[in-house]
């Protein structure tokens, strides 16, 4: 059977920070594709532009150059309205460094996406409350996201991305602070996610431990992809 349509696909995309002599060249005609119903991980050492890569598919940053697309719509070429338009109705994003609105009650924080797509406070409040359960945060949904743990922080950001079962879930570095058996139960509900076929999930990690949750690896070096992985069970992984 030939491999399906790419759900997700970057082109020859290159980005750069900062000018001169200073300038860092964070993609350097990067190619990737995550096929829908998938989940796919991306590895590589710190510094090779995984996030930056990560960005530039969620729309949050623009390439400098190449061509990004996403469920068959060019998103290069979007307007600022458009890109957000499609960024809230079809992306769930946990980032690096969590992001939660301090301001905000973990509950609130959960209930953001929902309330940005049009549902109800009273709906928002039951599906935050239910998600942030399922992530073992049941009965700290009153409290600021600042009086939890780096872990307890970790499930608040990634029940705000799976919340309102987006279309493209990207995850960066999601289990960097939960313990393994916290990790493997995240992983779990990611995967899960993903096994539609109109959704597909992007993750990306250095933990060796939740590799076996990958549909495909794709290994990046210096800004760009160096090679995929077809059976991540095949990769040499570390006993944990
Ligand atoms: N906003 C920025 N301004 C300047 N340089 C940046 C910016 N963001 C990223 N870079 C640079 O681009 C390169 C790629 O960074 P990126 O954050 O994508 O790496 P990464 O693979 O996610 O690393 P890590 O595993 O440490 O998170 C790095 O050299 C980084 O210093
Ligand atoms: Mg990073």
């Amino acid at each position: 059977m030939p491999d399906p349509a790419p759900a997700i696909r970057l082109r020859r995309v290159d980005k750069s920070f900062g000018a001169g002599e200073a300038r860092i060249f964070a993609l350097k005609q990067a190619d990737f594709e995550a096929r829908a119903g998938e989940l796919i991980m991306l590895v590589g050492p710190s510094g090779c532009g995984k996030t930056t890569l990560l960005s530039v598919l969620a729309g949050t940053l623009r390439a400098d150059a190449g061509e990004v697309e996403a469920f068959g719509r060019r998103l290069d070429g979007l307007g600022q309205a458009e890109l957000t338009a499609f960024r809230r109705a079809n992306l769930g994003f946990v980032f690096q460094s969590f992001n939660l609105i301090p301001t905000l009650s973990v509950r609130e924080n959960v209930m953001v996406p929902l309330l940005i797509q049009g549902a109800s406070r009273a709906e928002a409040v039951r599906r935050a409350d239910a998600m942030l359960a399922k992530v073992g945060l049941g009965g700290r949904e009153d409290g600021p996201p600042t009086a939890l743990s780096g872990g307890q922080q970790q499930r608040v950001a990634i029940a705000r991305a799976l919340v309102h079962e987006p279309r493209l879930l990207i995850c960066d570095e999601p289990t960097s602070a939960l313990d393994k058996d916290t990790g493997q139960k995240v992983m779990a509900m990611i995967r899960d996610l993903s096994r539609s076929p109109d959704r597909c999930v992007v993750v990306v990690t250095h933990d060796h431990r939740i590799f076996r949750h990958a549909d495909r690896i794709a290994e990046m070096e210096d800004g760009r992809i160096r090679r995929v992985v077809d059976d991540p069970s095949t990769l040499d992984t570390p006993a944990s």
